[in-house]
């Protein structure tokens, strides 16, 4: 059986394991964009309600992003969701990369309720309404659908000879 000494002692080096843990740095940081999507005024403002959060360097830290251990797990999440698709970040892919992309943000809209649940529990302003949600994916197909043109355009082209 424990006892009633040795309980405190485990409740008081945990106690001091939190507090000791509050220090240890964490990346928490928004850098500068450097190419931030480019896309209608409507379109950037659903984006930022909805996804900005954890894919752009707009990052609106909270409260609890500041308390170790749950901030560990919130700024692994924010630089995994910056590495899988960067809203600050749009225009280093190539057009391959572009196409996957834009593609995975359409399944990703379509499915939205599948996506992130627990933030979107924990923040359920930032949710799409159906209509922001045929807002992004109207925008989407026509992106996929300039790219397809432009797809072909280049393929007309001669090589070398693109402007
Ligand atoms: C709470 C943070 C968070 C929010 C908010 C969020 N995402 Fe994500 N998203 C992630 C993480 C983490 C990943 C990488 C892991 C994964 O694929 O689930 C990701 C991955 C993705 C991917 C890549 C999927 C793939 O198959 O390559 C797309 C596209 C995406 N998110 C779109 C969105 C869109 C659009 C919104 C807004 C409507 C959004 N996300 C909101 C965290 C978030």
């Amino acid at each position: 059986m424990i006892k009633k000494k040795s309980l405190k002692t485990i409740a008081s080096s945990l106690l001091l394991t939190l507090f000791v843990i509050q220090f240890i740095p964490l990346n928490r940081i928004n850098p500068p964009e450097t190419s931030p999507i480019s896309a209608p005024g409507e379109v950037i403002a659903v984006l930022q309600k909805s996804c900005f959060d954890c894919h752009s360097h707009h990052t609106k830290w909270t409260r609890p992003a500041y308390v170790a251990p749950i901030s560990w797990a919130i700024s692994a999440k924010v630089a995994h969701a910056r590495r899988a698709l960067n809203f600050s970040k749009w225009n280093y892919a190539g057009a391959n990369d572009d196409k996957a992309r834009i593609e995975a943000m359409r399944k990703t809209v379509l499915g939205a309720d599948q996506h992130q649940q627990l933030y979107y529990i924990a923040n359920p302003q930032a949710r799409l309404t159906a209509g922001e949600r045929d807002l992004l994916l109207n925008w989407i197909k026509n992106f996929q659908r300039e790219q397809q043109t432009e797809f072909k355009n280049s393929g007309n082209t001669p090589p070398g000879k693109r402007l």
